[in-house]
This record gives structure tokens, C-alpha cells and sequence, in this order.
């Protein structure tokens, strides 16, 4: 085994399935396992997604296990606005061949997390469901994992669910706060630089004639479940389409596309208005309080101890040019003149 030993926990949805694409296309990983969790769309339909993208990829062999059908909770909230009724804008995906593992998803990573000895790596890109319920199941789970990229949250920027919560960590914040009080070694990659990773659709267009001309399935692939996400996003008035979960595998292809900063992160579950939101300690100051009887004192400062490597700013043009490489998505500088 030569790339990071690495399992994908996805909520099938475009952006997810692209991040797939990006996984197995890049050699600096191996992926051996997808955990499905509900999120973008219903459990079952993430399965069939995630079982077909490994199909259009050649990725027969890569282990599916099925988890969660609903956050700890809460009840779900799907997104068909952006990733269409099936969760992948209606794109035809090769019949499925093969069924899930019978083993549910939190056994399965907390077995992978056993059998790799410190060396695996989950890249988290939809509600932290499956992987809250593998730290509960094995409480040696968190400590046993290489690095826990999770793609969710957003510490100095708006929410895109409320206006503080990202969709992710809103879709299950019980299970966020247990993924954050973990202890395992974490890095977030969340709204702030996720919405600098455009995929702009002055691009999508410019590789209609490359993509017509190619004959590689992943590209075309592609190119066609860009076009819904594309149009959802054009309609929020973005110019492009935020590649969420590609930007958190690239966070292990290519760590210094991305800088981060230690900072103790929590997340709340109780507000009717915040609920999911990533509370990020930026000063990393907190008031030490003592009781006097009928009300509390400030009594000096203390410095809550990071808990998550949180990626605040994104080298987009490396990361895009890196992903449409990869997916076979490059425009040559010949057609970008026509
Ligand atoms: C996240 O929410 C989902 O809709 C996307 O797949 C991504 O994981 C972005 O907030
Ligand atoms: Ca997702």
C-alpha cells in the first residue's frame, strides 16, 4: 500500500461524490472503505449514489458499509434544491452490482480503525453521525485514527443552513459535539475556506468541447453532475459552485493548499437559533469564574487547549487546478484563447 490508508464517510450528494472521484484519483491515498450516512439525501439513495460513483470510477472493490438513517437526535433535513431528487442531479449511474457490507457503518470504522494500528485517516464530508457513534462504540476509536479531516462547520464566516450553522454540523450537532470532544487529532475544514474553492461556471463552460471529445467516464461524469449543482448555486447568487467536500480530501492529498490554526472549537446544541454552530475560541482566552454566594466572579484567564486544526485560508487556484487534473476536467491554454 503506497497513499494514506484512508476511509470516506459521505452523505451522497454531488460535491461528495466528486470528492470520491478525487480520492481515487489521487495516488497519495488508498482508499479502503466508503461509510454512508442520510444527510444530502435518504440512506438508501446514498448507498445506491456512493455504489455507483465507485462504479464510474473502476472502484469495485473499495468496501461500502450503510450507517445512520437519521442524526442522533434530531430529525433529518435532505437538500434536493442543490443535489436533485437522487442526490446526484439525475446523472445515469452504472446499475448497481453489489450490495453493502452487512457490517453497519460505526463497526466498520472502528474495525478499519483497529486493523491499521494508528494509521488511518477519515476524511468526514457529511453529518458526523456514523463517526460520532464509532467514538461511542470504541472508546479507543478517536485516539487510534491517523487524522479526522472533517468537512463541516464555519469558525470567522456565516452559516449556509441559519445564519451561523453549517449544513453538516446542523444536520446533527449532537454528534459534531461528541466528534470535538473526542480527542481525536482533527482538522475542520469548514465555510470559510470552502466558499473560496469555486468552481466557477465560466469554466464548467469552457469544457463542454474537451469533455464532448473525451472518452474518460469519471470526466464526463463529472462535467454532468456539475451542471445541477451549478445552476443551485448560480440561483444563490454565487458565480460558481463551492467544492465542500473535495476541498476536505485534498486537506490530506495536498495539506499546504491550506492554512490552518490550532484553536479549541465547540459546537452548540442548544440555542433554537444556533444550533450546529462551530463556536471557534479565535482569542483562545477564557474567563475563569468563582461563585460569591449570589453571583459569579471574574478571577483571572485561562487558555482552553486547541482541540482542532481549523483551515482559514485556501490556495484556490492550486486546489482547483489540482482537482480538475485529477478529474480530468483541464481546459488547455489553446482552447481557454478560442
Ligand atoms: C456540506 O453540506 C452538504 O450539502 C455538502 O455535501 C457538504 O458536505 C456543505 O455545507
Ligand atoms: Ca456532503
Amino acid at each position: 500500500m503506497n497513499g494514506l490508508p484512508t476511509v470516506l464517510d459521505v452523505d451522497t450528494g454531488i460535491d461528495d461524490a466528486l470528492a470520491l472521484l478525487l480520492a481515487l484519483r489521487s495516488p497519495e491515498l488508498e482508499i479502503v472503505g466508503a461509510s454512508c450516512v442520510a444527510g444530502n439525501v435518504m440512506l438508501d439513495q446514498v448507498v445506491r449514489n456512493t455504489l455507483g460513483v465507485l462504479a464510474v470510477a473502476g472502484a469495485h472493490r473499495v468496501p461500502v458499509a450503510a450507517g445512520a438513517r437519521r442524526p442522533l437526535l434530531r430529525r433529518l433535513t435532505t437538500a434536493t434544491f442543490f443535489h436533485g431528487e437522487d442526490g446526484i442531479g439525475g446523472v445515469a449511474l452504472p446499475a448497481a452490482s453489489r450490495e453493502p457490507l452487512a457490517e453497519p457503518a460505526p463497526a466498520f470504522l472502528c474495525r478499519l480503525a483497529r486493523e491499521f494500528g494508528g494509521r488511518l485517516n477519515v476524511v468526514a464530508v457529511g453529518p458526523l453521525t456514523n463517526v460520532a457513534l464509532a467514538c461511542v462504540l470504541d472508546s479507543s476509536f478517536a485516539a487510534r485514527l491517523e487524522r479526522l479531516v472533517v468537512m463541516g462547520g464555519a469558525a470567522t464566516v456565516p452559516g449556509n443552513v441559519t445564519p451561523v450553522a453549517e449544513a453538516n454540523f446542523y444536520n446533527d450537532p449532537e454528534a459534531a459535539r461528541i466528534v470535538f470532544e473526542s480527542g481525536a487529532r482533527l482538522t475542520m475544514v469548514g465555510l470559510d475556506v470552502t466558499m473560496r474553492a469555486l468552481f466557477e461556471a465560466q469554466r464548467y463552460h469552457l469544457l463542454r468541447d474537451v469533455i464532448a471529445a473525451g472518452q474518460d467516464p469519471v470526466a464526463r461524469f463529472a462535467w454532468a453532475v456539475l451542471d445541477r449543482y451549478l445552476k443551485a448555486d448560480l440561483a444563490a447568487g454565487l458565480t460558481g459552485s463551492p467544492l465542500h467536500d473535495p476541498l476536505a480530501v485534498a486537506a490530506l492529498v495536498r495539506p499546504e493548499l491550506l492554512t490552518c490554526r490550532a484553536l479549541h472549537v465547540e459546537i452548540e446544541t442548544g440555542g433554537r437559533l444556533s444550533a450546529g454552530q462551530s463556536v471557534a475560541n479565535v482569542n483562545g482566552l477564557v474567563e475563569r469564574l468563582e461563585s460569591r454566594g449570589d453571583h459569579d466572579d471574574v478571577v483571572g484567564l485561562d487558555r482552553p487547549p486547541p482541540n482542532c486544526d481549523v483551515a482559514l485560508v485556501v490556495d484556490s487556484t492550486a486546489f482547483i487546478d489540482l482537482f480538475c487534473e485529477r478529474l480530468g476536467l483541464s481546459v488547455s491554454p489553446r482552447q481557454h484563447t478560442q
